[in-house]
C-alpha cells in the first residue's frame, strides 16, 4: 500500500518587513541578511493572530467538505502554542467542520513537531487505509526587537493531507533519527520568547545532519546519488547551505551542482517568509515542488531538526502528475499581496499582546479565522 502526502498548501500572513530595512534600522549591512542569513522578508503576525488562525487558513486551502468527512485525525506540531492543556488542533477542528469522530491533539518538539506529526499519520494510515489525517504545523518564531535572532524570526503553518491516495509524495520508509540533550534553544515556561545559543545551534544542527546522513547511508545503503533533491529545516536559509557542505566533499561535481540547484528552488519561498519552526522544512518542500525540476519516481531527502536537539532524515518519492494537485499560482498569489510594513509598524505589531487579564475585548480584525474576541481567556475566532 502507499501512504502519502495527498494535499499541502502553505498560509503566511498579510505582512512583511523587507530586511534591507530591518538591517538599516539595526545599522547592520544588509548583505549579512541577505547573503549572510540568506533572508530577503520576514512575516509578521498581528496579535489578533495565532498558531489556530494560521493553521485553519493553511487547511482550509486543501480540505475539501468529502475530505472533512473522512479525516480521522487531526494533529498540530508547534512550539507556538499559547495554552499548556487544550490543543490548537481542537480549535482547528472545531474551525473547519471536521467530522467530530476525530483523533485530535497537538504535538511538540521545537522545530521537530512536524515531522513527528507526519510520521504518527503515516502510522495511522498504515493502520486505517480507509481514512485521512490531517497535519498542520504552525508556528510563531519570535526573539525579541534587536536581538541576534530577530532577523531569523516569521511565521506561517504547513498542512499536509496523508492518506492513501498520496497523489504528490509517498513515504519511502526509511526514516533514520537521532537525539542529544542539548541546550541550543529552549523556551521556558512563562519565558515570551525561547533562549538561544545561536552559534552552538548552527553547530548542533549541522552535527545532527552529518550524524543521521551517515546512518542514513549505512541502513539505507543510500549516496548523494540516490536524491533527487535534498530539503532542510530552514531557520534561515544559509543553514542549509551549511549543513550541505558538511557532507559536499564526498559527493561528486555533478550530484554537488544538481543537490545545489534544487536546493535553490526550495528557499525561495523561506527566503520571503522567515522561519515558520516546524513548517520551515514543509515550506521548503513545497517551494521545491512549485519551481523545482523534479519527475514520478525522484526521491527527496528531508532533514528535520528540533534544537534540544531531535533530527531525522527521511525521503519522500515523487508520485505521477504531481504538479496537478500543487496551487502554485495560488501560492505565488499570496505571497505577492502581502503588506510591507514600516519599521514602525513592524516594532508595533511586534509589541502588541492579546490582553491576559480575563476581561472580554473585541477586535476589528476582518482577515478569515482572525480573533474576533477574548473573553475569560477564551479565544473566539472569526468563521471563515
Ligand atoms: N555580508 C555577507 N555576509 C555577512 C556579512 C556581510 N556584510 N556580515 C556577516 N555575514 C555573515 C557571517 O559571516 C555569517 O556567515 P556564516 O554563518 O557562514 O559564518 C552570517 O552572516 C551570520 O553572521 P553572524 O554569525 O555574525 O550572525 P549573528 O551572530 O548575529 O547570529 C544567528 C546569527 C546565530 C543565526 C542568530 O541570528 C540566531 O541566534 N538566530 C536564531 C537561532 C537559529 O536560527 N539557529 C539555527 C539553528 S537552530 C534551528 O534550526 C532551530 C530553529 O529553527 C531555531
Amino acid at each position: 500500500m502507499k501512504i502519502g502526502i495527498e494535499k499541502i498548501a502553505f498560509h503566511v500572513p498579510n505582512n512583511y518587513v523587507e530586511m534591507t530595512d530591518l538591517a538599516q534600522a539595526r545599522q547592520v549591512d544588509p548583505n549579512k541578511f541577505h547573503i549572510g542569513l540568506g533572508q530577503d522578508q520576514m512575516a509578521v503576525l498581528p496579535y489578533t493572530q495565532d498558531i489556530v488562525t494560521l493553521g485553519a487558513n493553511a487547511a482550509q486551502r486543501i480540505v475539501s467538505d468529502t475530505d472533512k468527512k473522512q479525516i480521522a485525525m487531526v494533529i498540530v506540531g508547534t512550539e507556538s502554542a499559547h495554552d499548556f492543556s487544550k490543543s490548537a488542533a481542537v480549535s482547528i477542528h472545531h474551525l473547519l467542520g471536521i467530522q467530530p469522530y476525530a483523533r485530535t491533539y497537538e504535538i511538540k518538539h521545537a522545530c521537530y513537531g512536524g515531522t513527528a506529526a507526519l510520521q504518527q499519520a503515516h502510522d495511522f494510515v498504515a493502520c486505517h487505509p480507509d481514512k485521512k489525517v490531517l497535519v498542520i504545523a504552525a508556528d510563531i518564531a519570535k526573539y525579541g526587537l534587536a536581538t541576534p535572532g530577530e532577523p531569523t524570526q516569521g511565521c506561517g503553518a504547513v498542512a499536509m493531507l496523508v492518506s492513501a491516495e498520496p497523489k504528490i509524495l509517498r513515504f519511502a520508509d526509511d526514516s533514520v533519527y537521532y537525539a542529544e540533550d542539548v541546550y541550543d534553544f529552549w523556551r521556558p515556561a512563562g519565558h515570551d520568547y525561547p533562549l538561544v545559543d545561536g552559534h552552538l545551534s548552527n553547530e548542533i544542527y549541522v552535527e545532527s545532519f552529518v550524524k543521521v546522513w551517515e546512518a542514513n547511508k549505512k541502513l539505507n545503503q543510500r549516496t548523494a546519488s540516490d536524491y533527487a533533491a535534498l530539503t532542510f529545516h530552514l531557520p534561515y536559509t544559509k543553514m542549509g547551505r551549511k549543513a550541505f557542505a558538511a557532507i559536499a566533499l564526498e559527493m561528486s561535481t555533478a550530484d554537488q551542482d544538481r543537490l545545489m540547484a534544487q536546493y535553490e528552488h526550495a528557499i525561495t519561498y523561506s527566503r520571503k517568509v522567515g522561519n515558520l519552526y516546524t513548517g520551515s522544512l514543509y515550506l521548503g518542500l513545497c517551494s521545491l515542488l512549485d519551481h523545482g525540476t523534479l519527475k514520478a519516481g525522484d526521491r527527496i531527502g528531508l532533514f528535520s531538526y528540533g534544537s534540544g536537539a531531535v533530527s531525522e532524515f527521511f525521503s519522500l518519492i515523487v508520485e505521477p502528475d504531481f504538479k496537478r494537485s500543487l496551487l502554485i499560482a495560488e501560492n505565488e498569489a499570496l505571497l505577492a499581496q502581502r503588506k510591507k510594513l514600516t519599521l514602525t509598524e513592524y516594532e508595533t505589531l511586534f509589541k502588541q499582546k492579546l490582553p491576559a487579564d480575563g476581561g472580554t475585548y473585541e477586535f476589528d480584525d476582518t482577515s478569515s479565522f482572525a480573533i474576533k474576541k477574548i473573553s475569560g481567556d477564551i479565544r473566539y475566532y472569526r468563521e471563515a
